[in-house]
């Protein structure tokens, strides 16, 4: 027996939206659902006549309202930036006071500052919540990233435990589900209330930044695999296998395990790998990241690298031009033992990945600073662990460093993590020096671990920087043996300034 009215509503049904309405059905709640093409919506509903909470086509907005249980709960799942804020305000004159948008497209983080703001003012609430795991995580169990007003959120708190991803509470194990095609229960949701106004977005695009270092730095270790050892993808994908049953098990090493054996249909000789063609795409959110990086001045090389390693990807033909005319080192065969670089490149993958988290985790740990919200770096490693990309056994440690000191300054100083960099680094060397005579392109490899050798540089060249800077531009400087914050500055013998700028 249908309700008179839903728990819950969802706009917007591409695929996304489909299998994230069918998960909430599938939890008990009663959602209605609105498209712009009323056939989709017809089409979506009668193809899905029987999920324990049920679904409720709606032909008009005004129709799809109505339909919704007060204070009403309806969720935006459209393409980010001007669609979501046209589907806003064609919402807005239809809702009553306290009534919830929930955004869980990608959205930017200032548009939902944005968005929060006007909404409040209007009386209504806005909760933007990141959403992570594919087609397949929407359906199964996503890890869910909610930001915005905290009264509204445990609103919806019932919903978001239901549908996310779980995790074991001990462990931090995912409890299967998602993956085996099966709602989960039991366990920890993947979800938690992240912060106010635009927290739960700006956690969700740093997940996405740490997730283009990821998928790049398994690219570098591949195309390592390939140029120095002339392995073959299918070989290459078996090391990938073995890897997803150490610490490097992760959602995004097993995808690669599988992509790498894949055969190409139309011509099964051949891996598909070495039929796709080696230019990236991409959304925006990797560019994001780096873009508030520099904002915010906070140093984050890698994810950086990650998005111009795709950039280089895409201009094709520059490249292929580009190839005849410059030359790299002569071809050689690499000499060494096989197994030993195969480790060594685990290492190197493994220690640039800790550095790409620490930096993600720098961001979060700034901008919690600039935007005035208390992030809890523990519980977003934790609702990592399950359901989203970036999925990994590797986040458990990170939620026992937060845990063992949540005002860590910088993952890297956490003991477990230390240690795991100084045992492995004489490989990580050994792989970017090795990248570097044979010219294999090795950007995040190399990035992290300048990184690494920056950040644990007590001094750094940048005394002959200011040098520099005081010498063409009176920038000043400040000394070794003086207070810091009291500036010098030269009159450089060699470089006297204009007479005109001494007035
Ligand atoms: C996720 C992903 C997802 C993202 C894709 C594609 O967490 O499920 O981050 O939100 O849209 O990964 O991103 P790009 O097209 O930028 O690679």
């Amino acid at each position: 027996m249908p309700k008179s009215h839903s728990d819950i509503g969802l706009i917007g049904l591409a695929v996304m939206g489909q299998n994230l309405a069918l998960n909430i059905a599938d939890h008990g709640f009663q959602i209605s659902v609105y498209n712009r093409t009323t056939e989709k919506t017809e089409t979506f509903v009668a193809e899905n006549p029987a999920t324990p909470g049920g679904l409720v086509g709606a032909k008009t907005l005004e129709e799809f309202v109505q339909s919704l249980a007060k204070p009403r709960k309806m969720i935006i799942l459209v393409q980010a930036g001007a669609p979501t804020d046209a589907v806003i305000d064609s919402l807005v004159p239809l809702l009553e006071k306290n009534d919830i948008i929930i955004d869980g497209g990608n959205a930017k983080w200032t548009d939902t500052i944005r968005r929060e703001k006007a909404l409040r003012e209007k009386g209504l609430r806005f909760i933007g919540s990141g959403v992570s795991g594919g087609e397949i995580g929407a359906r199964f169990g996503p890890a869910l990233m909610p930001g915005g007003d905290p009264a509204a959120y445990k609103e919806i708190e019932p919903v978001w435990n239901a549908i996310a991803a779980k995790v074991d509470g001990k462990t931090g194990r995912p409890i299967l589900g998602a993956t085996a095609g099966k709602p989960v229960s039991g366990g920890v949701p993947c979800s938690t209330y992240i912060g106010p106004d635009g927290a739960g977005h700006y956690v969700k695009m740093i997940h996405n930044g740490i997730e283009y270092g990821d998928m790049q730095m398994i690219c570098e270790a591949y195309d390592l695999m390939r140029g120095l050892l002339g392995m073959k993808a299918e070989e290459i994908g078996q090391v990938f296998a073995e890897w997803n049953r150490g610490a490097l098990d992760s959602y995004l090493i097993e995808i690669t395990a599988d992509i790498l054996q894949q055969k190409d249909p139309t011509n099964k000789k051949k891996a598909l790998v070495d039929v796709i063609l080696d230019t990236a795409g991409q959304k925006g959110t990797g560019k994001w990241t780096s873009v508030n990086a520099l904002d915010m001045g906070v140093p984050a090389p890698t994810v950086a690298e990650a998005v111009f390693a795709r950039c280089l990807s895409a201009i094709k033909d520059e490249r292929v031009a580009a190839s005849k005319i410059l030359k790299g080192p002569a071809k050689k065969k690499y000499t060494g033992a096989k197994k030993a670089l195969i480790q060594a490149i685990h290492d190197a993958l493994y220690c640039s990945k800790i550095c790409s988290y620490a930096q993600g985790f720098q961001l979060m740990r700034e901008a919690q600073k600039e935007y005035k919200w208390t992030l809890d770096f523990g519980s977003i490693a934790q609702i990592w662990r399950g359901g989203c990309i970036i999925r990994a056994v590797f986040l458990q440690k990170i939620t026992e460093a937060y845990g063992r000191n949540p005002q860590l300054a910088n993952l890297l100083l956490d003991p477990y993590f230390n240690k795991t960099v100084k045992a492995a680094q004489e490989n990580w060397r050994k792989v970017v020096s090795l990248a570097v005579q044979y010219g294999v392109p090795a950007p995040t490899f190399g990035s992290a671990l300048s990184y690494y050798d920056g950040y644990r540089s007590a001094r750094l060249p940048a005394n002959l920087l200011q040098g520099q800077r005081d010498y063409f531009g009176a920038h000043t400087y400040e000394r070794v043996d003086q207070p810091r914050g009291k500036f010098f500055h030269v009159d450089w013998p060699e470089n006297p300034r204009p007479q005109i700028a001494m007035k």
